[in-house]
């Protein structure tokens, strides 16, 4: 198939593109390189450097292209950043997204695979949490992208459009070949900081919140895989290629790690015994969140192959090192 993936010089973007060339399947990234990296973007992927709120450039793109399906990452992801400057969000994720509808379905785009997140959840009260559980962001950002979901279910039922609404939990990890990881300028992710003080790039990692209701007082996430995550779009792809109907799914384990269990995790692997500070609580952090990945489980027969909390760090540390050693030699 012919595949546009917005967002694809991103982090899990570029990890997606791999499967994708991997399946077969012809790609073509639009990225605006804010916040992705061109030398993320495999070379045989086509990269269109653009806005996904340019109309005019997605509809030549998904006519001339005999595009079949978009995968859709293009947005901004950071929760804290969502709570400061609220209309980007609403501007990035949901108005630009519905530009990049309007084009798809001016185009007759049939199979659409959207990047949405747990944060839709909110505060959930019952964990783990299922797809069915009430939807009720704390933050803008969870906010910005429900309201993508609702307005994919409104197209799908008035026009001959599939999506997976694919809520990821905590993405981390690296590639286990190499050949791409998070490289994100400034990212904020627990586990990139964390493998960032590891390395001595940063001097300290900062625990934001110990006195939250958990048994060590620090948040608890669901930390999937990037690989693993990666796969998943392949398979929901496929899924609605072969007439599975339109749906959100959960995308983590079903097991939560504490901030501390992380930082542990993170000095184990290293071998680094890096400062670790308690900070005050950051704004909009629910204290727990971890997947019931059920749905997704028997919808794709999936069982994932990285769940391995110390493989993902090493992941995720291996690429650090091999990204500050590149941007060093730049
Ligand atoms: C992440 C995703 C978001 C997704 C959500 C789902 C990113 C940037 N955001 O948000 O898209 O919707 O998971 O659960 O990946 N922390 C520290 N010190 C640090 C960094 C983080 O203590 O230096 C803590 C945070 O306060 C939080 C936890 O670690 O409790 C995870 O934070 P982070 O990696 O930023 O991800 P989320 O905010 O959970």
């Amino acid at each position: 198939m012919n595949i546009l993936v917005t967002g694809g010089a991103g982090y899990i973007g570029s990890h997606v593109v791999l499967e994708l060339l991997q399946a077969g399947h012809e790609v073509v990234v639009i990225d605006d390189l804010s916040t992705g990296q061109r030398e993320l973007v495999d070379d045989d992927a086509r990269l269109v450097i653009g806005d996904i709120g340019d109309f005019e450039l997605i509809s030549s793109l998904l006519e001339d292209g005999e595009v079949d399906a978009v995968i859709h990452f293009a947005g901004s992801i950071v929760v804290p950043e969502s709570v400061a400057h609220p209309l980007k969000y609403y501007f990035n994720n949901t108005a630009k997204t519905r530009t990049l509808l309007e084009a798809c379905v001016g185009a007759d785009i049939r199979y659409f695979v959207f990047s949405s997140t747990a944060a839709v959840y909110g505060e959930p009260k019952a964990i783990p949490v299922a797809e069915s559980a009430p939807t009720t962001p704390v933050n803008p950002y969870g906010r910005s992208k429900l309201m993508i979901e609702q307005m994919l279910r409104d197209v799908a039922f008035a026009h001959d459009f599939h999506f997976a609404a694919l809520r990821y939990f905590n993405v981390a990890g690296a590639d286990p070949l190499g050949r791409t990881g998070q490289s994100t300028p400034n990212a904020t992710h627990l586990i990139k900081v964390a493998t960032q003080a590891a390395l001595g790039v940063r001097s300290e990692l900062a625990i934001f919140g110990t006195d939250y209701p958990t048994p060590d007082g620090t948040c608890i996430r669901d930390f999937i895989h990037v690989s693993d995550l990666a796969d998943v779009h392949v398979r929901a792809l496929n899924y609605l290629v072969d007439g599975g109907q339109s749906r959100a799914l959960n995308c983590g384990y079903g097991r939560g790690f504490s901030v501390r269990q992380v930082a542990d995790a993170v000095r184990r692997v290293s071998g680094q015994d890096f400062p670790v500070s308690d900070a005050p609580r950051r704004a909009g952090d629910p204290p727990e969140i971890v997947a019931d990945p059920t749905r997704l489980e028997r919808l794709f027969e999936w069982t994932p192959k990285h769940a391995d909390l110390d493989e993902i760090v090493s992941t995720a540390l291996a690429w650090e090192k091999s990204w500050q050693a590149r941007s060093k030699d730049a």
